[in-house]
């Protein structure tokens, strides 16, 4: 189709780099290229069973149907329940939209608050979809950069960057691609921030169980003095790894936007699929110790590619608190990471994705949530790549 047919959106916007790097892997590994996936976003686990016998009784009821736009009575009774739960915090069905995915909840509260003009806040390393997402919505993305060497900013640095023009600050935390938490202090900050200056801010927590060591992440709930302001998105694909169901929601004190939020989705997909609503309301309400097991191999896996990283000179890492990345600086070997990751694909057949799809040139994002002699493997066959890289030049 000639270009002159698209939209000035549509070419303003670059593809997932993520979403990218699976369908080549999936291509190479098809083609019979022994491919090592180290890129990959969702959990090798299998669902849990509360999910999959959910989604048969509902099947053979024969009853597929459209359900409530903004989610099912059960669902949003599931999500509240969370939401006390983990927040400590009552959540009527007027404060919760369900989704396709946190990534659709991200889009919708995108779509409801911001407008050509404003901006939003974000600090780097950032998911990849956060500055393509802004910008389908007519908003400017605004970047916060850490210190070189670092990979979070300071809370000065994201006060700096709010200006008249800031609708929403947005964090995710534990963070993909770096797996480090926002600590408390930082999270108070910019819960006060917000209020200060009327805007919103936007938490992806997707990933705020998968964390180790003992820790947990601050609840932004606890430093709220006016929690219309808090907009919390979570959802159902990487904690129960159920990646494929489609199911995130967002939640918030403020009904005005979760009606809006609601108005985007109804003209738009009209509602979720009502076959994933019932697995994720019982994913939600089942057994809980899938989160558990989860963590725990998350954890080890985390170990096991921390130890495998440390036998690659020059290469700088940060123990990640959470999530299943890792995010290290691999610029010593090529400060082009398009190109590192590229070699690494061609040589070493191992899938990583590039840090300048995270705003980060010269890292690599290397993911844990592969099986373990995937990882010990994936990770000696570029550390030994790379040992070529440093023999041509030495
Ligand atoms: C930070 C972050 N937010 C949101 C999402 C999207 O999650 P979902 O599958 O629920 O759309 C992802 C998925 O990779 C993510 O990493």
């Amino acid at each position: 189709m000639s270009d002159l047919m698209l939209s000035k959106r549509a070419k303003m916007i670059g593809d997932s780099p993520t979403l990218k790097i699976n369908a080549l892997a999936r291509a190479m590994k098809k083609e019979g290229k022994p491919l090592i996936h180290l890129g990959g976003g969702e959990p090798v686990f299998p669902a849990p069973l509360s999910a999959v016998e959910a989604i048969i009784k509902k099947a053979e009821s024969r009853k597929i149907k459209y359900s409530p736009s903004s989610g099912t009575p059960e669902l949003k009774a599931a999500v509240a329940q969370y939401t006390l739960q983990n927040y400590g915090r009552e959540a009527g069905p007027q404060n919760i939209i369900v989704s396709a995915g946190a990534k659709q909840a991200l889009f919708n509260f995108l779509l409801a608050a911001v407008q050509e003009g404003d901006e939003v806040v974000f600090p780097a390393p950032y998911w990849v979809s956060y500055p393509e997402m802004v910008k389908m919505a007519g908003a400017t993305p605004v970047i916060v950069r850490p210190p070189k060497g670092k990979l979070q900013v300071s809370f000065e640095d994201v006060a700096a960057a709010v200006t008249d023009k800031t609708k929403a600050v947005l964090l995710n935390s534990p963070n993909n691609p770096s797996g480090l938490i926002f600590g408390a202090d930082f999270i108070s900050r910019v819960v006060r921030l917000t209020e200060e200056k009327n805007i919103f801010l936007l938490m992806d927590d997707i990933y705020h169980k998968l964390v180790f060591d003992g820790q947990t992440v601050p609840n932004p709930y606890e430093f709220a003095g006016n929690a219309q302001h808090l907009v919390i998105v979570n959802g159902v694909s990487k904690l129960y790894g159920l990646t494929g169901l489609r199911i995130g929601w967002a939640v918030s004190e403020n009904k005005e936007l979760i009606a809006a939020m609601g108005r985007m989705q109804a003209q738009s997909t009209s509602c979720n699929s009502d076959l994933s609503e019932t697995a994720a309301a019982a994913a939600l309400t089942g057994d809980q110790g899938c989160i558990d097991e989860l963590r725990t191999l998350l954890q080890q896996h985390r170990d096991v590619l921390m130890n495998e990283l440390a036998q690659i000179p020059h290469v700088n890492v940060q123990k990640p608190q959470g999530t299943f990345y890792s995010f290290g600086d691999f610029s010593y070997y090529n400060p082009d990471s398009q190109a590192l990751a590229q070699y690494l694909l061609e040589k070493a057949l191992v899938a990583v994705v590039p840090g300048a799809a995270f705003g980060m040139d010269g890292h690599l994002r290397i993911s844990f949530c592969a099986d373990e002699e995937s990882i010990v493997q994936g990770v000696r066959r570029i550390k030994q790549a790379l040992e070529n890289i440093s023999k041509k030049e030495g």
